[in-house]
């Protein structure tokens, strides 16, 4: 991200109007958010946490590449506050008859769209949206390409922090394909500006991201290695959409043996180490299944939490455009 794009995120007084990395967002505001999100937890099978906070105002869910989790998360999480919420289906969309990205947004613009959620494939789109939108319009970026999905990096900061607070003495270990995943990126942020202990990125050569994308993390190709004594284990799934030469990278059974998260491979963390996942998972090629539905997994706590958090982020914003 480029240095005027971290200032974007930032209104003339200092606060977040929009959302596009969690590059330059502190650990005040981080903190802030997480402690925010876990008000809206309510326990299962009792009624979700609900507020007007939102009310009047309309969210826009754009997303120009496929999604379960970010797009369903943040469409609850908008109802859930009181705003209207517009899920553009970019497939039956007039983009398909060539329309121009900015021409679809200036149209939910002339809408009353208050809040626009994007997700693409490409790489800037976020930020280019927030550079050409009226002032009062916010931007909140829901998955870019390989560079960033800062609400997914919030997620895995909040399901971390529920395990274990003490970042500082904290080993992480994030494994799979890094070099195509924002996962790792936005996750890799938040837990730098929390002052982590140790992060390890692990993967195959072949996935292994270059070390100035990861400032202060361990590139490491040995599973044993990476996953020695850390008390959370990230699995990442292989971003095949992302990767245009398969040259080296392994096959199914032989990327399972070797990088798979399994019963058998978690023994080199700790004993109460924490199982995550982004999602989607491919169970039997960087997680087993059972293990990721097993005890030590926290997956669906972070399913849960990502609508927290969104709630949080819709929230925070919106508090912010009401002072603009
Ligand atoms: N983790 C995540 O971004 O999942 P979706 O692609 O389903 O939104």
């Amino acid at each position: 991200m480029q240095p005027d794009q971290t200032k974007l995120q930032f209104d003339k007084k200092g606060n977040l109007r929009h959302l596009l990395s969690l590059k330059g967002i502190g650990a005040e505001l981080l903190v802030q958010l997480l402690e925010d999100a876990e008000r809206y937890l309510t326990a299962p099978g009792t009624l979700a946490a609900r507020s007007q906070s939102l009310a009047g105002r309309t969210i826009g869910n754009l997303f120009f590449e496929p999604s379960t989790r970010t797009r369903a998360s943040f469409d609850l999480a908008g109802r859930r506050l009181g705003a209207d919420v517009l899920n553009l289906d970019v497939n039956t969309s007039s983009r398909k008859k060539g329309e121009s990205i900015l021409d679809t947004i200036y149209t939910l613009e002339a809408m009353h769209v208050d809040i626009m959620v994007v997700r693409d494939a490409s790489d800037g789109v976020s930020a280019y949206i927030a550079r050409n939108v009226n002032d009062h319009i916010s931007v909140l970026n829901a998955g870019e390409s390989d560079i960033s999905h800062p609400t997914q990096g919030l997620l895995d900061l909040m399901t971390i922090r529920q395990h274990n607070d003490d970042f500082k003495n904290m080993a992480v270990a994030i494994v799979g394909d890094i070099q195509h995943s924002r996962v790792a990126m936005s996750a890799s942020e938040a837990l730098q500006t929390m002052g982590i202990g140790e992060l390890r990125l692990v993967s195959p050569k072949a996935l292994a991201p270059s070390a100035d994308r990861f400032p202060g993390a361990r590139i490491v190709d040995n599973l044993a290695d990476g996953l020695k004594d850390a008390d959370v284990v990230m699995a990442l799934r292989i971003q095949r959409e992302r990767i245009g030469n398969l040259d080296g990278v392994p096959g199914i059974d032989e990327y399972f043996a070797n990088y798979g998260i399994s019963h058998e491979s978690l023994a080199y963390a700790k004993p109460d180490a924490i199982v995550m996942h982004p999602g989607p998972m491919n169970r039997g090629i960087e997680i087993e299944g059972t293990l990721a539905d097993g005890p030590r997994s926290v997956i669906t706590k972070q399913v849960t939490n990502g609508v927290a958090i969104r709630m949080a982020v819709l929230n925070h914003i919106g508090k912010m455009m009401n002072t603009r």
